[in-house]
């Protein structure tokens, strides 16, 4: 059990995820951030109300977990000139917000997937675009003895270049999406069960990139996949935040899925997200 005593901690409605107060990020000491981080292992997901983080302060903030895979990028439908993107106007950007609309954990794709994430509100829509959790540690507990038995046995390649093209998007040359993830390397092979490095819990690794099972016919594989999230992603095992500009969130990308929620794409929606990096060693691909 983590140290509460110096932050006020309110555990979520879920089996995961804890609202955090009474201490502002940006000037946590060495303690205040080793109690946070044994909080963060026990939890995985920690909300904390009203934090305001500039830019600098988010990157710095996320940087005391490890190497960043990126320091910064926005996750929003505004573009540099003000202007709002919308639906339907064949935009690439448009297709990676729809995208973050399925079930996924970052960077599975990627030959390191990441470890976790630090997430703040800027802009949000008056209705709609939280951020759903689901816990994967729960969702593995919580199978039968013989699908545990199972899932243990099998991987699953990663893809961005599949998750994307299942909602027609193939990134175009020269779009306004930087393309990250859309690769030239064989894509990355992992197991459908992941031992966290830090807590040994196992979990779930599922979500829209994982494809193609190996031993198993696509279509067996797509229902075996698809079924996985469906009972895996229900109460109590999600958690959905409704944003207020402030806010900022850290997860655990090593053991759960999150995705976007729709809202009125006419609506500004300014998120920004720091990724830290996975350790080579524990978010590395298996060989194939
Ligand atoms: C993401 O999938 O990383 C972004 C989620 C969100 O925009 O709420």
């Amino acid at each position: 059990m983590a140290d509460d005593s110096v932050f006020e901690v309110e555990p979520l409605r879920a089996t995961f995820g804890a609202v955090v107060r009474g201490r502002r990020l940006a000037t946590l000491d060495q303690v205040e951030f080793a109690a946070l981080y044994d909080l963060w292992l026990e939890h995985a997901l920690l909300v904390f109300p009203d934090q305001h983080l500039s830019n600098d302060e988010q990157v710095a903030f996320a940087r005391r977990f490890g190497e960043l895979e990126f320091e910064l990028a926005p996750i929003s439908n505004v573009r540099k000139d003000g202007s709002v993107r919308v639906e339907d106007d064949g935009d690439d950007v448009i297709k990676i917000l729809k995208g973050n609309m399925g079930w996924h954990s970052d960077s599975t794709y990627m030959p390191v997937q990441a470890k976790g994430a630090v997430f703040t509100a800027h802009v949000v829509p008056a209705k709609g675009g939280e951020t759903g959790w689901a816990d994967m540690r729960a969702a593995y507990d919580a199978l039968d003895d013989e699908k545990r038995a199972q899932v243990s046995e099998l991987a699953a390649y990663h893809s961005l270049y599949y998750s994307q093209s299942k909602l027609g998007h193939t990134p175009a040359e020269g779009s306004d999406y930087s393309g990250y993830g859309f690769h030239g390397q064989e894509p990355p092979l992992r197991p459908l069960v992941k031992v966290h490095p830090e807590t040994g819990r196992p979990a779930l690794l599922i979500g829209r990139h994982a494809y193609g099972i190996p031993g198993m016919a696509p279509e067996e594989s797509e229902r075996l996949l698809q079924e996985l999230v469906d009972s895996a992603c229900q109460p109590p095992r999600v958690y959905h935040h409704h944003w207020r500009p402030g806010d900022a969130v850290l997860w655990d990308n090593r053991c759960l899925l999150h995705r976007a929620c729709p809202w009125d794409m006419r609506e500004p929606r300014v998120m920004y997200h720091a990724r830290i990096a996975g350790d080579a060693p524990t978010e590395s691909a298996v060989p194939v």
